[in-house]
């Protein structure tokens, strides 16, 4: 369903889901509806409750406006009330801790239900947004789907505590209201009801202009929130480039743009709440001119009056706070519609439970590119890789070489099954990938990567990742045969030293071997080692050649080297070049090639 918006990321900011209430809308909210239905019936307790709460208050106009008759001598019009002042004193006291009672309740419950459900949309999301297809990363930015995560969420958990509740609440105070102003009486309400067609038809009006301009400012600030996002993780390229000034201007001018479209809304904002106030308490005193002419007629009693202007009062607020409401209402749905957006897109089939995540078919180690030619989703005009076959048989050490942006890390995210072939097919011991299940090729396939990021946690947790709930023994053993276990024996902490973003900065080639560990407890059939561009001090690169050399033992390796010294010993040597393979053999014989360029490339690397 979401081609059209996958295939561009810049469509997509601006196709951004207007937050209309319609049919249509509300059919898709309402299968988020589905994360209430375990709690209903606390939900429908709230629900009642709220009802009872809201007619409680209804009550109180008339208590009053009952004392006051009764003090004046006046005959009760209404025959549910007691007559004496004593009876309605009690009764009003009866009814008011009838209705505290109520409310907490129903907060409580309110409360209770939507941060259960908010807590399962949120974990939906996330697991979602994680079995999602690489493709579908490359087109966002972490940012934005973050944003998805918090405030998308918590927008949606204001609307079911809060939004809602009030919603109801005040349509119950509203309609309540003009019932008992017309039983009151039935002259002063035809008088308010003959002014409230022009103030709400105003008030509509000036509600979707004000809505428009709120969700132009929330974009806008969630635009520069993506600035601080971005730059905050690449702060030390800010500070390398002495950028800090070009981020602290873009992010000026970004914030002035949210504050010129804020301020442009808050004048229609006040215009619009001046305008409520002005025509709701112009009404009021036009209505209270009226009673008074019919309390001085004998038409109507002071106390009913009394009860008629609270009565008014209440619809009136009832009224002023809908605009508001509903324009909540509106971020929710439009909140919804983006989350839902995400629960609508389809996952990668990975195993659920963790429980499943086990080997079910085997992979011995055969690997074979049958013509596999692949472009990007996000850039499908570009082929990068045209046309790749080669075999590498089981226990065999392949070396892919080449100039940078030649596919070679794409090659190895083609084995992963992060991307699929346009055509060709990849096959694992001679049958498509398509054979497999995801989570076994991958569970198969281990990878140290081109930069090696490691999860913020503690040495051990990030070795233990390779294969969870190893023993501290596996792990360190795995950490020795890495080549890890002296360095990390001499953090004071030793394997409980934290890493990543808040712990201890390893340097590029301890990391390296953090992923060889990490690689080595997998036990993969095949490995690939997409070999780091920068260069390590000959003394580390000994200590990360010597761990590799250890990993690659007994099983298939795909070795994607930068630095030919490495793979001399390959069995094979593939050499690419703007995604097609111009070379093939060892390396004895692409040496004998005079004319090429493994010969040129090696002939670079070995003079220096
Ligand atoms: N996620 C992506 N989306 C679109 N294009 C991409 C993506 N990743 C890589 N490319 C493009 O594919 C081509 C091959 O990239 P690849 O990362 O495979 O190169 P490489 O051979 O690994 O280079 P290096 O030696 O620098 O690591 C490049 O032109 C790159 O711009
Ligand atoms: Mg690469």
């Amino acid at each position: 369903m979401a081609r059209g918006r996958l295939n561009s990321s810049s469509t997509q900011e601006k196709d951004l889901p207007k937050a209309k209430i319609n049919r249509n809308s509300l059919k898709q909210v309402g299968r988020l509806l589905s994360y209430v239905k375990p709690h209903r019936r606390k939900f429908i307790a709230g629900f009642i409750f709220l009802i009872l709460s809201s007619l409680t208050g209804l009550a109180f106009p008339a208590f009053l406006g009952a004392l006051i008759d009764v003090a004046q001598g006046n005959k009760l019009k209404y025959p549910l009330l007691p007559a004496t002042l004593t009876g309605i004193g009690m009764l009003a006291f009866i009814v008011l801790f009838a209705q505290a009672f109520v409310s907490f309740f129903r907060v409580v419950w309110f409360v209770q239900v939507a941060e259960r459900s908010l807590a399962d949309i949120r974990r939906d999301t996330y697991f979602k947004l994680i079995t999602l297809p690489m493709n579908f990363f490359s087109n966002r930015r972490v940012g934005e789907l973050n944003s998805r995560i918090s405030s998308d969420l918590s927008q949606i958990q204001d609307a079911m505590t809060t939004t809602f509740a009030e919603m109801i609440r005040q349509l119950i105070l509203l309609v309540g209201g003009i019932i008992l102003l017309v039983i009151v009486s039935f002259k002063l309400t035809l008088a308010l009801l003959l002014l409230l067609p022009v103030l709400s038809a105003t008030a509509i009006f000036f509600g979707r202009f004000i809505r428009k301009l709120s969700r132009q400012a929330q974009d806008k600030l969630a635009e520069s929130n993506i600035i601080v996002e971005e730059t905050l993780q690449g702060i030390a390229n800010v500070k390398a480039f002495v950028n800090e000034a070009f981020e602290a201007g873009r992010y000026d001018k970004n914030l002035r743009e949210v504050v010129t479209i804020a301020v442009r809304g808050a004048k229609f904002r006040g215009i619009f709440a001046s305008f409520i106030v002005f025509c709701m308490f112009g009404a009021i005193v036009g209505i209270i001119w009226y009673g008074s002419v019919l309390v001085s007629h004998h038409e109507l009693q002071v106390g009913s009056l009394t009860t008629f202007i609270l009565y008014s009062l209440f619809v009136a607020a009832a009224m002023g706070s809908f605009p508001e409401l509903y324009a909540n209402m509106q971020k929710a749905v439009g909140a919804s519609e983006r989350v839902l957006e995400i629960l609508d897109e389809t996952s990668e089939e990975v195993s659920i439970r963790e429980s499943e995540n086990v080997i079910k078919q085997k992979i011995k180690g055969h690997l074979s590119f049958k013509n596999v030619i692949f472009a990007y989703p996000s850039r499908s005009e570009i082929e990068v890789l045209k046309g790749i076959s080669f075999d590498a048989e089981t226990g065999q050490k392949v070396a892919i070489v080449g100039p940078s942006g030649s596919g070679k890390s794409t090659m190895a995210a083609l084995i992963l099954q992060f991307y699929h072939p346009q055509s060709g097919t990849i096959l694992f011991d001679g049958q498509p990938a398509s054979a497999y299940t995801l989570t076994d090729i991958r569970n198969q396939v281990a990878i140290v990567p081109q930069d090696v990021l490691l999860f913020g946690g503690t040495i051990q947790e990030n070795i233990a990742y390779g294969k969870l709930g190893s023993s501290k023994e596996e792990i360190v053993q795995a950490a020795k045969r890495a080549n890890a276990h002296q360095f990390v024996t001499s953090f004071p902490e030793g394997y409980d030293t934290v890493v990543g973003e808040r712990g201890v900065k390893l340097s590029g080639g301890q990391r390296q071997r953090i992923a060889i560990a990490r690689a080595l407890l997998k036990n993969p059939s095949i490995l690939i080692l997409d070999e780091a561009t920068s260069s390590l001090d000959s003394e580390s690169e000994r200590l990360v050649q010597e761990a590799l050399e250890e990993l690659m033992k007994n099983r298939t390796s795909i070795i994607i080297a930068h630095r030919l010294s490495t793979i001399r010993e390959a069995d094979q040597i593939i050499v690419l070049e703007k995604g097609e393979i111009i070379e093939k053999g060892n390396h004895q014989e692409l040496l004998a090639n005079e004319q090429g360029l493994y010969k040129y490339l090696s002939g670079l690397q070995f003079e220096v």
